[in-house]
């Protein structure tokens, strides 16, 4: 048990998957796992853990930005024996040439947030990734054919902002917009483990494509494969 998590150690797996809405948790782990089990409901941030090709995998739900993924992976990584934890979400994409559907792997997170500088006492505005699983996650993509894009993602803490983004935009060379990497990366850093966030694109912010809740659902799956492949590694 840890300060938000009612689940006991021993049901907590090695390695946690995480995605930012607890439905979406729900749904891939009665999708792909087998004797699955509920093992947190409180605040309603549904968690399971079952076994994947044999393999035990937490899929656990983050909520939305660094605030509350900052919680989650803490305590997964401090208070529960967890050595990987894969962001599985969703971005919103700067460049035309980045479409919807797209998968993300980020390497690295430019934040204007000040949780990595609070909570790990990182100064850097850019953080990386956990090399090891980041590299991982590209090769097991690469093994199953699908196709994975990489590069700087902005990890903000403001869905709805003033003003156009575009000239920080290119200042900074971001290519799409999520709202959790640099707190996961942060608290990864921290407790020496390894992060990694995989994102499937959901809208463009250039050509103002977007996707349906039903196509998101199918399309993110791929996303979801090439995590739960990793974890077998
Ligand atoms: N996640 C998906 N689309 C997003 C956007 N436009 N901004 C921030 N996070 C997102």
């Amino acid at each position: 048990m840890s300060p938000h998590i009612s689940a006991k150690k021993e049901d907590i797996a090695k390695t946690v998957l995480m995605p930012g809405d607890p439905l979406r948790a729900k749904k891939i782990a009665e999708t792909y796992l087998e004797n699955v089990k509920l093992v947190n409901e409180v605040r309603n941030m549904l968690m399971y853990t079952g076994t994947y090709k044999g393999v035990k995998v937490t899929i656990a739900g983050s909520g939305m930005g660094c605030p509350s993924i900052g919680i989650y992976s803490y305590e997964f990584f401090n208070f529960y024996d967890v050595q990987n934890i894969i962001r599985i979400g969703s971005a919103g994409s700067y460049k035309k040439e980045i479409k919807v559907y797209d998968v993300y792997n980020v390497k690295e997170a430019y934040s204007d947030s000040n949780y990595a500088k609070i909570a790990a006492n990182i100064d850097d505005k850019v953080i990386k990734a956990g090399e090891k699983l980041y590299s991982l996650i590209q090769k097991v993509a690469e093994e199953h054919k699908i196709k994975t894009l990489t590069g700087r993602a902005h990890s903000s803490d403001v869905f709805y902002r003033h003003g156009d983004v575009m000239e920080f935009v290119k200042e900074n060379n971001l290519d799409v917009v999520e709202m959790e990497s640099v707190a996961l990366f942060a608290n990864a850093i921290k407790a020496k483990k390894q992060a990694a966030c995989l994102l499937t694109v959901s809208d463009n912010l250039v050509t103002k494509e977007v996707t349906t809740a039903e196509e998101r659902q199918n399309n993110f799956m791929q996303m979801v494969e090439i995590a739960l492949e990793t974890a077998l590694k």
